[in-house]
């Protein structure tokens, strides 16, 4: 087996049935679509890339900008942070971003919203805050790029730092939540991505906002190949298996395939051991949205049957998808790209015929636009050599 080879790992534990049907479908999509500047992101074809990996289509969705943000986060951070206010004021969500707004006005001054972030979800809970007149405190790991915290702090968010890992913050912000209860936790009202054991409400609720993005997808799929085409293949970027485990609940009968950092693998390890494995920091990875080592409390579970294959790549083949995309005229970070890497990959393991077969249909979540753009420049200049292919 070669080294390329042993970064794929087919799910023994996978099972077609796999899946948790989301009930609020239309009344998260309605909720999304109240806030001003909602538009779908693209769905583009891709027929070269398509005819190179032999299948019939290839299709990228492309989350390079989302109300003004660069990734596709706010979808699900705004849904979560209407349920966590909600909450909070003893309400059901609310339908639209002014009744929210309208809602909230007795906690302006008051409260904060409080995460944990590698970057894109800290920057969307923050302005979620501003849209709302609320405060937000971010909290990132020290590994963070400077771009990503000044991003975040542009949204009016106070920015702490914490010593160590993305998942050393997101103790830390729970701890400050733990503690802000005392005082009616209005001081840390948490919005956090990830969940654990005794706090999955409002994770879930992240992971659900996602729906509107597989939900726009499908409607795309269908207006550019027709209701008959199947979706056979998605490739998604994986952090700790939030937006993944949306994939698996939206897309029922496809083989979702996860793309992970080598450097950040908690989800292949996990899915290997057949439990969740932690795969401590500092990790590192130039696919920064993805540098986590623990698989999110809630999406364990779904994940671990409903994966197909995982993948674990390099940042040498990230870069190479970023300018292979590039190339395509599709702007995207390392995180982002990591699903066409992961094709790539995919592609070399010998039982990748039985989803790549010549009338499959694969869609690419391209999860970020540019977040750094000086990271980005210098990623288009570089020239290695991946030795593979
Ligand atoms: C750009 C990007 N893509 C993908 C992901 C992975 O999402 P999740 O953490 O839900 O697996 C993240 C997470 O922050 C991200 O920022």
């Amino acid at each position: 087996m070669s080294h390329f080879e042993s970064d794929v790992l087919w799910n023994p534990a996978w099972d077609t049935g796999r899946g948790r049907r989301v009930v609020s479908v239309a009344e998260i999509r309605a909720f999304h679509e109240s806030i001003p500047g909602y538009a779908p992101t693209p769905l583009v074809s891709v027929p070269a890339v398509a005819a190179e990996f032999g299948v019939a289509h290839v299709l990228v969705k492309h989350e390079a900008e989302r109300f003004g943000l660069p990734s596709f986060k706010i979808v699900g951070a705004s849904w979560a942070v209407n349920a966590a206010l909600s909450d909070v004021l003893g309400l059901a969500p609310q339908r639209t971003l002014v009744d929210l707004q309208d809602a909230v006005a007795p906690l302006r001054g008051r409260a904060a919203l409080t995460t944990a972030t590698d970057g894109n979800h800290g920057r969307a809970v923050a302005r979620m805050a501003r849209e709302l007149g609320l405060d937000s405190i971010v909290y990132v790991p020290d590994e963070i790029a400077s771009a990503r915290a000044d991003a975040i702090r542009a949204e009016r968010a106070e920015v702490e730092v914490v010593p160590g890992s993305y998942d050393a913050a997101v103790r830390y912000a729970a701890d400050c939540a733990a503690r802000s209860a005392e005082d009616g936790g209005l001081r840390h009202v948490l919005v956090s991505d990830t969940s654990w054991d005794g706090y999955t409400r409002i994770p879930l609720a992240v992971s659900d906002g996602y729906t509107t993005i597989f939900e726009e997808m499908k409607a795309q799929f269908v207006g550019l190949l027709g209701s008959a085409a199947t979706i056979d293949v998605a490739v998604v970027p994986v952090g700790v298996g939030a937006f993944a485990s949306a994939a698996v609940n939206s897309l029922l009968g496809c083989a979702v395939v996860s793309a992970e950092p080598t450097a950040a693998d908690c989800l292949w390890r996990s899915l290997e051991a057949g439990k969740p494995v932690v795969v401590p920091g500092p990790h590192g990875s130039t696919m920064a949205g993805l540098n986590c080592g623990e698989v999110s409390y809630n999406a364990w579970p779904v994940l671990a049957q409903g994966v197909r294959a995982a993948v674990r790549l390099s940042d040498l083949e990230a870069t190479a998808a970023v300018r292979e995309l590039a190339g395509l005229g599709i702007a995207s970070s390392e995180s982002g790209a990591a699903s066409l890497a992961a094709l790539r990959r995919l592609r070399l393991d010998a039982r990748a015929g039985s989803l790549l077969r010549p009338a499959s249909s694969v869609v690419l979540f391209d999860t970020e636009g540019v977040t750094d753009q000086v990271a980005y420049n210098a990623a288009i200049a570089r020239k290695e050599c991946l030795g593979h292919g």
